[in-house]
């Protein structure tokens, strides 16, 4: 039985070839704001209290640097350290300072398919900054997995995820809070990033988002539409880097005491739609969500012994 739950997803740092040069498409367009740059990466933050959402950090090849985690405070950090090492995970260090941009203290460690996830508390704040039509945080980060049922398995396991919805025996649903979903799996060749969705506070704002970015040229590349699973609203753009993202908003709250999972049909289009909207993605966005092999975090630095 899992004692500790990760606590609320962060964001997320991405890596590959000539990334920070795209800094001004998420300014400009995307609706993010540079907060800082260092260590041959910049880091964007939304109107929220949190240092970053998202982090853009060069390197060979393309795909995630870490998914970045919160924790209330240090002693269940400690426990998420301890139950961690318990269930065997691939723990890097122990829970310690981070001395970079965002501060605060915590730890990391490898997911199954070799993926860097960061926990960290008592990191830097901002003052909450809403601006209309800008994102408020990240909402949820989908990873392809060839051992999807697997990976699944072990955030519910090591880190205290639940289900909360399956899309046929195609996606896991998974939350950490009362969000929807914070990750979600889908069943893939290899692994690598599938998307990353920003919320925005109102379905308002969420279409003058879309607005923003189809005055300036970029029209959505799946959606508007109303996903089933989640009840929330998506509109898929693809990013300079090749990085399919997506503003949401009224992701759908679960209430522990009488949520269960259901399995979400495929091929219902209603359900699959809810405003009928969107339609099915088109052949070449499923080929830009399949995404880029990523062999996650260097397989040659040392794993210290927890
Ligand atoms: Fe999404």
């Amino acid at each position: 039985m899992t004692e500790v739950r990760a606590g609320r997803l962060r964001g997320i740092v991405m890596r590959g070839p000539g990334l920070t040069a795209t800094v001004p498409f998420y300014e400009d367009m995307w609706g993010l704001s540079l907060a800082h740059r260092g260590d041959d990466a910049a880091y964007l933050r939304g109107t929220g209290s949190e240092p970053f959402l998202y982090g853009l950090k060069e390197g060979d090849v393309f795909g995630i640097e870490y998914v970045h985690f919160a924790m209330p405070d240090r002693s269940s950090m400690t426990l998420l350290h301890d139950q961690a090492v318990a269930e065997g995970a691939r723990v890097l260090g122990k829970p310690g300072e981070f001395d970079d941009y965002a501060g605060g203290w915590g730890f990391e460690m490898l997911d199954p398919d070799n993926r860097r996830l960061r926990f960290r508390c008592d990191a830097l704040e901002h003052g909450e900054a809403p601006e209309h039509a800008k994102p408020r945080k990240v909402s949820h980060v989908v990873l392809n997995s060839p051992d999807m049922d697997g990976v699944a398995d072990w955030y519910c396991r090591v880190l205290g995820f639940r289900v909360s919805d399956y899309s046929a025996d195609q996606m896991v649903f998974l939350r950490c809070d009362a969000e929807h979903h914070a990750i979600a799996l889908v069943r893939g060749q290899y692994p690598s990033v599938n998307h990353v969705a920003f919320e925005m506070p109102t379905i308002d704002e969420f279409m003058r988002g879309i607005g923003r970015m189809k005055q300036k040229g970029h029209v959505p590349t799946w959606g508007p539409g109303r996903h089933g699973p989640g009840n929330n609203p998506f509109a898929y753009f693809v990013s300079p880097s090749g990085f399919v993202i997506e503003f949401t908003s009224e992701v759908q709250q679960i209430d522990e005491t009488t949520h269960e999972a259901q399995v979400w049909p495929r091929d219902v289009p209603e359900l699959m739609d809810r405003w009928m909207t969107a339609g099915p993605p088109t052949a070449a966005q499923r080929a830009v969500m399949q995404g880029r092999p990523d062999p996650g975090w260097p397989e040659l630095a040392p794993v210290e012994p927890a």
